[in-house]
């Protein structure tokens, strides 16, 4: 006969204790507004719960018509990116306990894309820009039937960086200088390009390098390293961007 009884939750689990936390969200319905607004709501949360979490309290407790993206809900799919007390993130992976909760929480759409509703932008021009750049491999020759494209390890190294990016468009949407000027490329195409050019296996890194190098292109970056502070991967982007400037100058190394 068993003798295992319940245990009791240890005294500090249980003491886990809730707060109220203040978010001020930049509202916008295009159908009924003409510019958009600041709404607070008040929302119950724990410390290591995410302003994702928040911000989904509020769509399914208090107001329905809250309207975001997100997917995978683990910084992997990029849909979440927002600004939050000025700041572009990702939802995801903003934690309640880092931010200063005595004030209220600052949420807000990122900037320099087109507003549609609350806190969605159009992302279609920066997907353009990533398309223009022609974000695949490019080879001119054909693997040996059952082979891989080999490649060494210094090789593959060269490129790592890049490979990171999850298209979250936290990057572009903080550089002043996209917020200006809508045209040019922004540093996360510029990203996704320095994935191929350094590519060992890629020939078609010239096209790539003669795309960037226009008045849109590479030269419109000021290094204000917004964009490197902004991504939630850590790339190096300021450094990247500065590694595609020199290799328009000398060519593909
Ligand atoms: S480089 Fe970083 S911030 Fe820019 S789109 Fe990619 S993951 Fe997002
Ligand atoms: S929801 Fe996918 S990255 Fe945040």
């Amino acid at each position: 006969m068993s003798t295992a009884t319940l245990e009791q939750p240890p005294a500090a689990e249980a003491a886990i204790q809730s707060f109220t936390v203040t978010f001020l969200i930049r509202r916008f319905d295009p159908d009924v507004d003409t510019e958009p607004r600041w709404q607070d709501f008040d929302v119950e949360m724990y410390a290591t719960d995410r302003v994702l979490d928040a911000l989904h309290k509020i769509k399914w407790e208090q107001d329905g018509s809250l309207t975001f993206r997100r997917s995978c809900a683990h910084g992997i799919c990029g849909s979440d990116a927002m600004r939050i007390n000025g700041r572009n993130r990702l939802a995801c992976k903003t934690l309640i306990k880092d931010l200063d909760i005595s004030k209220p929480i600052y949420v807000e759409a990122i900037k320099g894309l087109p507003l549609e509703k609350d806190l969605i932008v159009d992302m279609e021009p920066f997907f353009a820009s990533f398309r223009e750049v022609q974000p695949f491999l490019v080879s001119n020759s054909t693997p040996e039937p059952g082979k891989e494209r080999v490649q060494s390890v210094a090789e593959r190294a060269r490129f790592d960086d890049t490979t990171k990016c999850i298209l979250c468009a936290a990057c572009t949407s903080s550089c002043p200088v996209f917020w200006t000027d809508g045209q040019y490329f922004g540093p996360a195409a510029i990203v996704n390009a320095h994935r191929f050019i350094f590519d060992s296996r890629d020939d078609n890194a010239q096209t790539r390098l003669d795309i960037l190098n226009d008045a849109e292109g590479v030269w419109r970056c000021r290094t204000t390293f917004n964009c490197t502070d902004a991504c939630p991967r850590g790339i190096e982007v300021t450094k990247a961007i500065a590694e595609v400037k020199q290799a328009v100058m000398r060519g593909k190394p």
